[in-house]
């Protein structure tokens, strides 16, 4: 694939059908993640991949299985969120955060090691890690387009960071950012449409 139709294909994908992913192909995925650009050289990322649905059941236990209408309206509510295609996202993403992540074939916790504080950071530089591991996700996530691969992302509530602790017995100086799932998707896989775009209202050239 041409690395522009790689880039418009990678969606966000959170319906995947029952089919493996072979672990060389992860492998693959994840090099291409080790590639990205890293603020200290290091690459102090490490990755917890779950390919038995019963690990990926416990991990995801404090989740909600379901959300009824009035839950998913009041959340949406509380988000203030306006345009309408915006809203169409969150309605096809928020009732499915529990199912796109058993339903993948491969669950990926990704790590990054952060000694300073990460939620009181004294300065963007301190956010570095943070940013860094985004850029391997990204690498990741691009990858697994060219293999013909869906990924599907949900940021852990603290609930879920404390149980993924229990659970994983990761060292205390790795966060986790994301669920990262990946597996083939469903052919009738929802994706709300990307807002339009127009770059050259995006771009101020010598000055805003
Ligand atoms: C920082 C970040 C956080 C996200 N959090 C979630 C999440 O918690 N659950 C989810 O289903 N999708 C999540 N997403 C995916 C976005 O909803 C998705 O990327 C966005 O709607 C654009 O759609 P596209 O990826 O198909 O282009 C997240 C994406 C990013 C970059």
């Amino acid at each position: 694939m041409d690395f522009y139709d790689v880039v418009k294909s990678r969606r966000t994908i959170r319906e995947f059908c029952d089919k493996k992913v072979d672990k060389e192909i992860i492998e693959r995925i994840l090099s291409a993640g080790l590639m990205a650009p890293t603020n200290d050289h290091l690459r102090n990322w490490e990755f917890v991949v779950i390919l038995e649905k019963e690990i990926i059941e416990k991990i995801i236990s404090p989740l909600p299985k379901t959300i009824s209408k009035k839950e998913l309206d009041s959340v949406i509510e509380t988000w203030e969120v306006g345009a309408p295609f915006q809203k169409e996202m969150y309605e096809n993403a928020i009732p499915k955060q529990y199912k796109m992540l058993i339903q993948s074939e491969c669950l990926i916790l990704p790590f990054f090691k952060q000694e300073s504080p990460l939620l009181k950071p004294e300065n963007l530089s301190a956010l570095n890690n943070f940013a860094s591991i985004w850029c391997c996700l990204e690498n990741i996530m691009l990858a697994a387009t060219v293999e013909n691969l869906g990924c599907a992302m949900r940021i852990p509530f603290e609930k879920e960071t404390e149980h993924i602790f229990e659970t994983i017995k990761h060292p205390k100086e790795y966060f986790m950012p994301c669920y990262l799932a990946i597996g083939y998707p469903l052919s009738n896989n929802r994706t709300p449409e990307q807002i339009k775009q127009n770059i050259k209202e995006k771009i101020h050239y010598n000055k805003w």
